[in-house]
């Protein structure tokens, strides 16, 4: 997969085929049913995709013609652009404000480097940044500073290939609802250039759960089956990277796991993940590297295991063989006596061994029935970099 995903991009240039315009025959068939106005716009959408795409092509036959490497920059930002799936250098965007809105400085010179067969997560608050990222490599909000390259092409002077090398589910819905889930894959399938005998609709349909729905309206669909769908969507042109804008808001916990047990398949297949959610638990259980963007700056990024003990913090957990009515005075630890009875001592691993708390517990005349050690989460790292340093 990819090899067929990088195939894809590094070849030649695309074709739009000639059978999608079947778009205009079922646009026709709408209009006979009373839904002309709508048609229109929407053949008009898509002349206006097809036209955009054909300029991207002359511009790159243009780019291949005067020989342009597409950079200028030096062999050592090149190889490094050729190891990440995605880098950037201080990315920035300003959202222009206008009578109502202030301009808004959204990324404050981002550099982030997505290393190539990662699942990356890419954590924040709402309004840190992430969808924003996301947008400007998808070609969807203009940067305002900085460089970007996927897959080792930047994206302003290789737009196709940049855009080729990835799939993207957006965090809003945005599903065709005048077709059928199959029809919308074609669709998408042809205007990636995708060979008519190499489609995988069905196949795709088939491992998102959505085969029996194939010829269902789109607006038919559940929110969660739209979702899936959109993943069918982003994988269509088999892109080496997925990126996934909080891909299970909304879906319920079967669909969800279902989902993830899709992405790690295509993971297992050498493309590259990265996602962004609110779920903690499940980027901590699946990203093995994440960075966490806030107000507009990468706060950390590091791989998963490294990020939870950079908090250095643990704490044990003491079931005291007697009842403890209050929270003993445990010297330089602090204490706190939990609904069920044990006594939570938070402590640096890095400062402090267990021993010493034992000894300051013996000090203090408390015999030990039962303890054990808890580890940090993801949450508490999160809690740690965004919202208790903002406060
Ligand atoms: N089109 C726009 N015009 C003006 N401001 C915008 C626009 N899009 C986003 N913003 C602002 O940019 C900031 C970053 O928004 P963004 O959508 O990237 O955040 P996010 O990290 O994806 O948040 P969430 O977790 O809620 O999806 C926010 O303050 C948002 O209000
Ligand atoms: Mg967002």
């Amino acid at each position: 997969m990819a090899e067929r995903a990088a195939a894809a991009v590094a070849g030649n240039a695309q074709r739009i085929y000639m059978d999608d315009f079947r778009v205009r025959r079922s646009g026709w068939r709408v209009i006979r049913h009373g839904k002309g106005l709508t048609c229109f716009f929407m053949l008009l959408a898509g002349g206006l995709r097809l036209r955009q795409e054909w300029l991207t092509n002359t511009r790159l036959r243009t780019d291949k013609q005067t020989g342009s490497s597409g950079n200028g920059r030096g062999m050592k930002q090149n190889a490094e652009m050729m190891q990440y799936a995605i880098a950037a250098h201080g990315l920035r965007k300003t959202y222009k404000g206008n009578k109502k809105a202030a301009p808004k400085e959204a990324l404050k010179g981002i550099d982030l480097q997505i290393p190539r067969g990662s699942i990356f997560g890419l954590l924040g608050p709402n309004g840190a940044g992430k969808s924003t990222f996301i947008n400007i490599l998808a070609g969807l909000v203009r940067k305002t500073d900085g460089d970007v390259s996927v897959w080792g092409f930047d994206i302003d002077r290789n737009a196709r290939q940049a855009r080729a090398a990835l799939g993207i589910v957006p965090q809003e819905i945005n599903t065709d609802v005048f077709f059928t889930p199959k029809e919308a894959l074609d669709i998408q399938a042809g205007l990636y250039g995708v060979p008519k005998d190499q489609r995988r609709s069905m196949e795709l349909l088939a491992a998102l759960g959505l085969e029996d729905k194939a010829d269902s309206y789109v607006r038919q669909l559940s929110g969660g089956m739209k979702r899936r769908l959109l993943v069918a969507k982003a994988m269509i042109h088999s892109p080496p990277i997925l990126i996934l804008d909080e891909p299970t808001a909304g879906v319920d916990i079967e669909l969800r796991k279902q989902l993830w047990d899709y992405v790690l398949e295509l993971h297992a297949a050498g493309v590259t993940i990265v996602l962004t959610t609110h779920y903690l638990e499940e980027a901590q259980e699946l990203c093995d590297q994440i960075a966490i963007i806030h107000e507009g700056e990468v706060v950390a990024c590091e791989p998963t295991e490294k990020l939870i003990a950079s908090l250095d913090r643990k704490t044990l957990m003491v079931t005291p063989l007697h009842e403890i009515a209050a929270a003993p005075d445990l010297g330089v630890f602090n204490a706190e006596v939990k609904p069920d009875g044990r006594l939570a001592i938070p402590y640096q691993p890095s400062k402090a061994q267990v021993g010493e708390i034992l000894e300051h517990l013996s000090a203090a005349n408390i015999a030990v029935k039962d303890l054990s050690t808890v580890e940090s989460d993801l949450e508490d790292v999160f809690l740690e970099l965004t919202y208790r340093k903002a406060g």
